[in-house]
This record gives structure tokens, C-alpha cells and sequence, in this order.
């Protein structure tokens, strides 16, 4: 007997903070970014905060990232309504003296700025503050100042649990990436890891693979005393087929080299590249939804660890977001 498969599992992602941008690419020209299969428009207002509202304008739905930020508030580029940071309509041009409307407001979702990257969190409300989300709980490496951080970043036509496996596989190293970090590798491997709650660390030649459910991951080199660096990435779902991935590669030396931020971002984007294609591959699209409906060897041990917590997600009552309602709102199941 198989388990019954459920298709709307694949629509199903964790409530977490998910970046969407980097800091440095958003000011006061609106922008459009697409989280759990919604649009969103980032944009900073004069102060330096940053909002994202609903994407399109509640009365016609134009794109409000063809609009323009006046005085920190929103106008939308057809008849000029005007919403401000918590998403509400303060102004309809074409009626200046009428009482605005309820139905004349939209809703924003909670952001935050956190090592050179905007965070969204897929509840919406309508003051858009970060109240009611948790914590965003970054690994230390990212805001230690000894470090400086070169950025990459890729969009893969794959779903989220497909890369997040590709991360903490050890086994695909030294045969996709045998043309840089898998150079030294080994193909035999014993793998060694240890797996608490929402996290789950590989050991893998002196380097520390330490991946945090849902969203992040980083490499570190234990050992290290000086010359120290590091590689972090980040997964967004766009939706069920997409994930965005933003990475950081840390160092701790020559920061201030010319032309260093590009190498370390080249060589780690490049590295990334050379897994993308045999993800994108992959099917089903996302893991399937019982451990025993794919071969696993030792050597998988890390994702088989992945998958129970992943199924522990989708079948407990943890916050989900579900990407076929009209806007993200976690919910319990
Ligand atoms: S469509 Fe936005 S104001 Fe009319
Ligand atoms: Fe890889």
C-alpha cells in the first residue's frame, strides 16, 4: 500500500521569514518581488524603512510597482490613490471630499533588514508591523564585524525541499563539483552529522554544514583561527516551482582588497551553478511524500533527517502557507 498522495502538499510551505531583496536594491523606486506565489512591492520610504504591500492596487488592480513613493506613502499610477505604510487608502483624487471607503484599502506584510537582505514574513495584516512574527534567527557569522561578505544570488526552477536537499547532500560533491570544492573529495564517504529539532549539521572534510529548517544554511570551517570564511544561503519559494536562493560568502581577510567581493561571489555563484541543472531535474518536483517512495543509502542520512522534519511540518500544526489563497496568511492546520 502507498500513501495517499496529497498534490496540495507541494503548495504547503513553513511561515517564516523568507528574503525577498537585497537591502541595497530597494529605495524609493517601488520594486516588485513574488513570495509563496504573491506579488509584493518593496519600497524604502525617505526615513529608510522599508514596506511591502500587496502588489495590486485595490481599486482596478494596477501594478503599484509602476507607481511612485511620494512623502513615504504610495501612489498608484492610474488614478493616483494613495496608501500609506500600513497599506490603507488616504487619498482618491477623483473624490477628494468623500469619506474613504473600507473596501479602499489593501494590506502589507511585515519586513525586516538583516545582513544586507530584506526579510518578508507571509502574514499579511494591515499595519504591516513585525508583531506578530517571530524572531528571524540568523547564524552569528552574518553580523559578526570581523567578517566582510561578498553576495550571489540564483533563481532555480525547482521546489524548495529539492534545494534545501541539495545542500546538505555530501555524497554529490566530488562527482557535480569535481571542478572546484569537490576537487579533493573523496567519492567513498561515512557520514557524520547530528540532526536536534530544526537543525541538522554535517560534517564534510573540515567543513561544518549546518542547515536550519526551513530557510537557511551555512558553511563554516571549525578549525580556523585566521583567514577565516564562510558560505551561507538563503531559500525563498517564489511558489511550488521556484525557489530563489541569496548567498553570502564570507571572509575575514583582504576585505578591503579591490575586486576580492567579486571573486569569492563569481566562484560561489559558479559553484551553485553546477548544481542547478540536475535539481531543476528532479522528480517528482518536490520530495515525494513518503520516505520509502525514494532509495536512500547511508550516505543520505542528512536528508532522510530532512524529510522527517519536512513531514513532521506538513502533517503537524505548525503555521503553514498555502499558496492558492488570495493573499499569504499562515495558518494552523
Ligand atoms: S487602479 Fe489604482 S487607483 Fe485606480
Ligand atoms: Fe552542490
Amino acid at each position: 500500500m502507498f500513501d495517499k498522495v496529497r498534490e496540495s502538499d507541494q503548495k504547503v510551505f513553513p511561515a517564516a521569514w523568507y528574503a525577498v531583496a537585497w537591502s541595497k536594491d530597494v529605495d524609493t523606486s517601488p520594486i516588485k518581488r513574488r513570495l509563496l506565489g504573491k506579488d509584493l512591492v518593496l519600497y524604502r520610504n525617505p526615513a529608510g524603512s522599508v514596506s511591502a504591500i500587496h502588489a495590486y492596487c485595490p481599486h482596478r488592480g494596477a501594478d503599484l510597482s509602476l507607481g511612485s513613493c511620494r512623502d513615504g506613502q504610495l501612489v498608484c499610477p492610474y488614478h493616483a490613490w494613495r496608501f500609506d505604510t500600513d497599506g490603507r487608502c488616504i487619498e482618491i483624487p477623483a473624490h477628494p471630499n468623500r469619506p474613504i471607503p473600507a473596501f479602499a484599502h489593501t494590506f502589507t506584510y511585515p519586513v525586516t533588514e538583516r545582513a544586507g537582505l530584506l526579510w518578508v514574513y507571509p502574514q499579511a495584516n494591515d499595519k504591516g508591523s513585525t508583531a506578530a512574527a517571530p524572531d528571524l534567527q540568523m547564524f552569528p557569522e552574518l553580523e559578526d564585524q570581523q567578517y566582510t561578505a561578498a553576495p550571489y544570488a540564483a533563481i532555480w526552477r525547482a521546489h524548495l525541499t529539492r534545494v534545501i536537499e541539495s545542500v546538505i547532500d555530501v555524497a554529490h560533491v566530488p562527482i557535480v563539483h569535481r571542478a572546484t570544492i569537490g576537487k579533493k573529495s573523496k567519492e567513498e564517504i561515512q557520514i557524520t552529522f547530528e540532526a536536534d529539532g530544526d537543525h541538522i549539521q554535517v560534517k564534510n572534510g573540515s567543513g561544518l554544514l549546518h542547515y536550519q529548517f526551513p530557510q537557511q544554511w551555512i558553511l563554516t570551517i571549525p578549525d580556523q583561527t585566521r583567514n577565516k570564511i564562510y558560505n551561507y544561503v538563503t531559500f525563498t519559494p517564489i511558489d511550488e516551482n521556484k525557489t530563489a536562493i541569496f548567498g553570502l560568502a564570507g571572509r575575514s581577510f583582504a576585505k578591503a582588497v579591490p575586486g576580492m567581493n567579486r571573486i569569492f561571489s563569481r566562484y560561489s555563484a559558479k559553484v551553485l551553478e553546477e548544481d542547478r541543472a540536475l535539481v531543476e531535474s528532479q522528480h517528482p518536483r518536490p520530495i515525494p511524500e513518503a520516505l520509502r517512495m525514494e532509495a536512500h543509502v547511508p550516505a543520505d542520512g542528512p536528508q532522510v533527517r530532512f524529510r522527517q522534519r519536512w513531514y513532521e511540518f506538513l502533517t503537524g500544526d505548525e503555521q503553514k502557507i498555502r499558496l492558492d489563497g488570495l493573499r499569504c496568511d499562515a495558518e494552523h492546520q
